[in-house]
């Protein structure tokens, strides 16, 4: 009997002191501004502000797009498309000046499938889908995507450790590869995340992180230079990118946020600061809304609907 009532015990103890837990971290995302929304999915990969029709755009692990207005807070699903069911809709971008979205599609646990899709952001008619993978049966994730000033796409593989490059209509791929992808990577003993998070640099580059190597990549539109941005620290587990301004770069991940910050066009960075958010979450991306970054975290809690959480990055100098 004592046994049994220790067993019964230890369960109820344990579930109360996560939840315990969880709350206290809860409290953490008061710290500045915050959108907290309703859905009905577990995962949300990402979230871009659309500074035009003031509303975020979400990406859905299961497959999908919703939008999230400023006063209604409950996520509406915009697009669901069949043709690339069961696959995970993860990076995405709000290319303005063309009203659209881009969006990375992958298979997140075969590696089989990646493309990249376009949405009309007034109707959300898909404008192009275009396999990225190749047919051979190589491994790929399409991870996240960029959009430069042509309104060519960028999108990262985090699995292959490429950039596949899309021209504006969906026409043409071509793949940018380099040894510097995977110099650093290849001294680690596993690789388990690789180029993830990437930005279009007003100054007509690339910037993009490889995740488990904590290395930031400077890389030329046409692919043909490559550098490590030199950086005294590694930029570990550094997710999704977006730039404050030309010279302060928000990296997402683990911390929730951090800044890293260039002088000389990115030849060399340095951490400034650092935000430290609801992390039991899973921070995975960030925007920009009104000058400020906010951070989209990946795991929504809740019983019949999951609360999600866009959380404002409430920076903190870092000591050196
Ligand atoms: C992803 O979409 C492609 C294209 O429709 C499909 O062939 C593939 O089976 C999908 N992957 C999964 C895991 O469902
Ligand atoms: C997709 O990936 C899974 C897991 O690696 C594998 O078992 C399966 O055969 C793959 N499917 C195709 C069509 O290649
Ligand atoms: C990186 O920066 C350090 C410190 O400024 C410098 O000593 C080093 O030579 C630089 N490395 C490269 C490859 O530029």
């Amino acid at each position: 009997m004592m046994e049994i009532k220790r067993l019964l015990f230890l369960p109820v103890l344990f579930l109360s002191v996560i939840s315990m837990a969880l709350l206290n971290l809860e409290k953490s995302k008061h710290a500045g501004e915050h959108m907290e929304y309703q859905s009905y999915g577990w995962f949300r990969e990402s979230a871009a502000w659309d500074a035009k029709n003031r509303r975020f755009v979400v990406s859905f692990m299961e497959g999908g797009l919703g939008q999230i207005g400023e006063i209604s807070k409950e996520e509406f699903t915009v697009v669901k498309d069949g043709d690339y069911a069961g696959n995970a809709t993860l990076g995405l971008e709000i290319d303005l000046p063309r009203g659209r979205t881009l969006v990375a599609v992958a298979d997140l646990f075969g590696n089989n499938y990646s493309a990249l899709a376009a949405y009309d952001m007034a109707t959300w008619q898909r404008i192009f889908l275009v396999q990225l993978s190749s047919t051979g049966g190589a491994k790929s994730l399409a991870d996240d995507v960029a959009v430069d000033a042509e309104g060519n796409a960028y999108v990262t593989d985090a699995c292959g450790n490429v950039i596949w490059k899309v021209s504006p209509e969906g026409s043409m791929v071509a793949v940018i590869s380099s040894p510097a992808f995977s110099s650093v990577p290849a001294k680690l003993p596993f690789n388990l995340v690789g180029l993830n998070g990437i930005v279009y640099h007003p100054g007509g580059y690339l910037l993009a992180v490889h995740t488990w190597a904590g290395v930031l990549f400077k890389v030329s539109l046409d692919g043909q230079h490559v550098t490590a941005v030199n950086m005294s620290s590694f930029l570990v587990m550094g997710d999704g990118l977006e730039l404050l301004t030309p010279e302060r770069l928000v990296v997402a991940g683990m911390p929730s946020a951090r800044i890293v910050e260039s002088r000389d066009d990115w030849r060399s960075a340095k951490l400034t600061h650092r935000y430290v958010g609801p992390m039991h979450r899973g921070a995975t991306a960030v925007t920009v809304k009104d000058g400020k970054a906010f951070v989209s975290h990946v795991l929504g809690l809740g019983l019949r609907k999951r609360t999600h959480l866009i959380t404002e990055a409430v920076f903190k100098p870092v000591s050196l």
